[in-house]
């Protein structure tokens, strides 16, 4: 082959395997090759003026969508669109400046703008005195690869969610066994069995989440169905939290309910409860009220033990603060902690506060 431009010529590469009768009409196979091949091939010229395609091959026309004549004359950049990386383009541009072979992945667009994503090669071709006369370009469609390695990587990032999540409901479990009591090993058995169910309640709604976490209210709604009618109100944002914060929290408002039954305001007929809970800098922050008891209100002895599984709960696993007032005719408590929601952009507010 021989350019016709400023009287450039070359040989073109050797081939890397050849019988002596390939080799005698191995520029018209080589022809035949570019134009029979899948992957699509195109070569510029980077003579003329903003280095137009001068040669592609069908399967270049089959990936972009375009017409031959909508093709040649063109520089390549017409694949290029909103989404396409500019540090990609950079990329190239700084190849084609080095003049060195350019691997790149980047977005592209189709005739009728559908993206996919490119896997371009880019080479220099030199003459025989090593000035540069084309370039030679091959474009491979990755979108299907980079899907599944994106589903790979959800998947992984899925199976080390459902690892941590399965050791913490263990470390939880643990917690429950030390920490709980009883009279007699028929209640111990009881109020282990019912923690452990509202730890099952909560890991099912993880499950149903995805492991991607859950809101507040699905978080009360488990030990508080439908928020109990008209002696319990519950209201507040929609407030997401992070996975690892659904079982200890499902553990404490747990706590906190059996509590109120037990002792508190759902322990009498004419008990009110309310529960409403606020976002502030990453952090919920949840008001308890309970109402009804006959004053005055005094710290029981008796129903610590549940409320101190609570207050550790939150303070260990949840990495925030309890406080509880037994005050005018009720308990009040009120919780904070980290929802763990953008855990990078989180403000520390015991930090800023001390
Ligand atoms: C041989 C060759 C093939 C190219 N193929 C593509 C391509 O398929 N898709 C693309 O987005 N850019 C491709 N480019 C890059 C653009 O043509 C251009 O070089 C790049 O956008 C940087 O230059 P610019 O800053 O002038 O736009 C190719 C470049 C060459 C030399």
């Amino acid at each position: 082959m021989r350019g016709d431009k400023a009287g450039a010529a070359f040989e073109g590469d050797a081939p890397a395997a050849a019988a002596c009768e390939a080799l005698r009409d191995r520029r018209e196979l080589a022809l035949v090759a570019v134009e029979r091949t899948r992957t699509p091939m195109m070569v510029t010229d980077p003579r003329q003026p903003d280095s137009p395609i001068v040669l592609a091959n069908q399967a270049f026309l089959d990936l972009t969508g375009y017409d031959a004549d909508e093709v040649i004359g063109r520089n390549c950049r017409f694949l290029q669109g909103p989404e396409t990386d500019p540090a990609a383009i950079d990329e190239i541009r700084r190849g084609l400046r080095e003049r060195r072979r350019v691997d790149v992945e980047l977005l592209n667009y189709r005739k009728d703008g559908s993206a996919f994503w490119n896997q371009l090669s880019i080479s220099p071709v030199e003459d025989e005195d090593g000035q540069l006369i084309y370039h030679f370009g091959s474009q491979r469609e990755a979108t299907e690869q980079r899907r599944a390695r994106a589903m790979e990587e959800t998947e992984r990032l899925l199976l080390m969610e459902v690892n941590h999540r399965a050791l913490n409901a263990l470390a939880l479990v643990q917690s429950i066994v030390r920490l709980s009591s009883a009279d007699d090993a028929q209640s111990y058995a009881r109020v282990v069995n019912d923690r452990i169910d509202a730890l099952t309640r909560a890991h099912r709604l993880l499950a149903r989440n995805g492991w991607a976490g859950a809101t507040l209210d699905e978080i009360l709604s488990l030990e508080i169905p439908a928020h109990g009618g008209a002696r319990i109100r519950a209201g507040g944002p929609a407030l997401p939290v992070a996975a690892r914060i659904v079982q200890p929290l499902a553990l404490v408002i747990h706590e906190l309910r059996t509590n109120a039954e037990r002792h508190g305001a759902l322990s009498r007929p004419d008990g009110q409860m309310e529960v409403c809970w606020n976002a502030r800098d990453h952090w919920a922050e949840i008001e308890w009220r309970e109402s009804g008891l006959p004053a005055p209100i005094e710290e029981p002895a008796a129903t610590r033990f549940g409320l101190n599984i609570a207050e550790g709960v939150i303070r260990r696993q949840l990495d925030g603060t309890s406080e509880f007032r037994w005050a005018n005719d009720g308990l009040s408590v009120r919780l904070e902690f980290p929802t763990g929601v953008g855990d990078d952009l989180r403000v520390d507010r015991r930090a800023s506060k001390a």
